[in-house]
């Protein structure tokens, strides 16, 4: 949700933030803007993608700047309502990433007290505001202004002839690196890899004044104290390594994050986090809490453990369970979000917290908000998504729940062994995945003609069609549903016909035979199937099916893995034919975190 960046230092600001700018697309693309102070304080934005705006801005000349991409909330896209947004006399400029709930208010005061406004959006009340308490201190201006404030912010302030940012943050993430002599400011580290590996994370509610040199921190008013960390990524994982998009780097760097995720986990004995239930009680059962990718990787999290645990798992969006959740005692909760900062789940982690339920993260983000709110954190270690469209942060995600499942597992010692060894297998059976591009190619460029698509699958199956059909809705725009396979005929058999294919998940377990006969009664209504089935049953379902993609064969429980790569192939493949903008989908944003 919208990228802000800021630099202060020796070096052409401007250079820098198209540099952040371009690695923080993937928050947001629909138009873009900066603002650099030499001189005088120079803007400039338009509604187009940072590439563009690189090679039609003017030299903008100056040591110290922001910059902004943008995914509208306020105001549609255009030139205008890009950041940054200006005061009165264009000397003060802000870029925003948030909301700001109370803006009409604000604007209208400010307008009745003469301010004039250029645009339609809430930020552009920060500039004004920040004029309004200017006495001579910047810093004193901002905090007098967010004091007005009600939402979400994380903001950098610049202002013509004053050798310093202002920065602040609530709700909304907000990363200074630390250079020599100069210091960088982004939504996050992604944009800072080329420059700097040492970071500090602004907490709630802090305000901070940086200069080249040096950097000051307060919160209410009082200097504190922030860490500094390492960053552990690298420039080279942010970049697309020779693929034509990130999506496909990031779908064939799977068998890699499957053993990075384990490689820390020698033992199947040892818990990867400690699972205790309010007041430290044992956990009778399970809450897992998640939204979109993340969430559909927490359904298959409560077949794995519901099956390994003998234990009531419960799973629920992220944003509904802020609206009448309830936890009980002896429940443990696990929070999923790759980025950490969606909005939607870092609110039901505050719920959870003010029940005094513990909460486990699993998130790939060092230093994201969900770890520093979360009791206890495991990270995923899949480095990097810069594709809009997760693949390898959900497999890392079932690699993470699958091995706290084992870690806790109720099982026999042999059959746990077998787990053991079988998971450990699985980065040569994705990679044997990976070998049948060209057949899953072939799919999608069929795919690519229709305009309707189901995806079905039974037990702990089902989750990975629905992950299946929002991989092909979010980057092939092509209407999607996921299914539990027995429910088609309970309504959507209706729909059915000979141009809405079908695609199944079959797999060797108890739901083998009625998924069989499901797909006996779609082919009877006329829809082509695609069937994507287990070695050695290509031959009996190549019967049944148009299309046959054939996988490793794997134990049950983790065909989810090998399944979720195939449909990952095929809506990138899909969308390849339609020529969709795979990386950078229509209206998405990769973090989303707003409410
Ligand atoms: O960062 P998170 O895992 O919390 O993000 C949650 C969803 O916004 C995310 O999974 C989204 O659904 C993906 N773009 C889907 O590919």
């Amino acid at each position: 949700m919208c990228g802000i960046v800021g630099y202060i230092g020796n070096r052409q600001a401007q250079d820098v933030l198209i540099n952040c700018l371009t690695r923080l697309e993937y928050r947001g693309y629909d138009s873009c803007g900066l603002a650099v102070s030499g001189s005088s304080l120079e803007v400039y934005k338009d509604a187009v993608r940072v590439n563009e705006l690189a090679g039609a801005a003017p030299q903008l000349e100056g040591t110290a700047g922001i910059g902004h991409t943008r995914w509208a909330t306020c105001g549609p896209p255009s030139q205008l309502n890009a950041h940054p947004h200006l005061d009165c006399r264009g000397r003060i400029a802000v870029v925003h990433n948030g909301i700001i709930y109370n803006f009409d208010r604000l604007k209208q005061e400010l307008l009745a007290e003469g301010h004039n406004f250029a645009a339609e959006v809430d930020t552009e009340v920060l500039p004004h505001l920040i004029e309004k308490y200017y006495r001579g201190n910047l810093e004193e201006a901002v905090a007098a202004a967010l004091h007005r404030v009600e939402g979400s912010y994380a903001i950098i302030v610049l202002k013509a002839d004053e050798p310093e940012l202002v920065v602040a943050r609530k709700g909304s993430p907000l990363v200074i690196g630390l250079g020599d002599r100069e210091n960088f400011i982004a939504s996050d580290v992604v944009a800072l890899l080329d420059y700097s590996d040492r970071v500090i994370y602004l907490e709630e509610g802090d305000i901070g004044v940086i200069n080249k040199i040096d950097i000051k921190i307060k919160r209410n008013g009082a200097d504190v104290l922030r860490k500094e960390h390492k960053i552990l990524w690298t420039v080279a994982e942010a970049q697309k390594a020779g693929y034509e998009h990130f999506m496909l780097k990031e779908i064939h760097e799977q068998p890699k994050v499957i053993r990075d995720a384990l490689g820390g986990y020698s033992q199947a004995a040892e818990p990867l986090v400690e699972l205790a239930g309010a007041g430290g009680t044992d956990i009778d059962s399970l809450l897992i809490l998640a939204c979109g990718t993340s969430y559909y990787a927490g359904m298959v999290g409560k077949y794995i453990m519901e099956e390994l645990l003998a234990i009531p798992v419960r799973v629920e969006l992220a944003s509904e369970f802020s609206y009448q959740g309830q936890v009980r005692a002896g429940t443990a909760a696990i929070v999923i979000s790759q980025s950490g900062e969606t909005a939607d789940t870092l609110g039901a982690t505050r719920r959870l917290k003010e029940k005094g339920c513990p909460v486990s993260a699993i998130t790939n983000v060092m230093g994201s908000t969900i770890s520093r709110l979360a009791d206890r954190t495991v990270y995923t270690r899949a480095g990097p998504e810069i594709s809009v469209a997760s693949t390898k942060s959900f497999i890392a995600q079932l690699v993470v729940l699958y091995w706290l499942a084992l870690s806790y597992s109720k099982v026999d010692i042999r059959r746990l062994a077998d787990l053991v060894m079988a998971i450990r297998q699985l980065p040569s059976k994705v990679q044997q995945v990976l070998d049948k591009e060209d057949a899953i190619r072939r799919c999608g460029q069929f795919l690519s003609g229709y305009e309707n698509v189901f995806f079905i699958g039974r037990g702990i199956n089902h989750p990975v069609a629905l992950e299946g059909a929002l991989k092909l809705k979010e980057i092939a725009y092509i209407h999607a549903e996921g299914y539990a396979a027995g429910e088609l005929k309970h309504g959507p058999f209706a729909l059915l016909g000979s141009d809405t294919p079908v695609i199944a998940l079959v797999v060797r377990d108890n739901t083998y035979e009625a998924v069989l006969n499901n797909i006996r009664e779609i082919r009877a209504r006329g829809s082509p199937v695609i069937a994507v089935v287990g070695q050695g049953d290509e031959a009996t379902i190549g019967q049944l099916a148009d299309w046959v993609i054939t996988v490793p064969r794997v134990e049950a429980l983790f065909s989810p893995i090998v399944n979720s790569v195939v449909l990952q192939l095929l809506a990138y493949y899909t969308a390849r034919e339609r020529g969709c903008p795979i990386d950078f989908p229509r209206n998405l944003a990769k973090s989303v975190t707003v409410e």
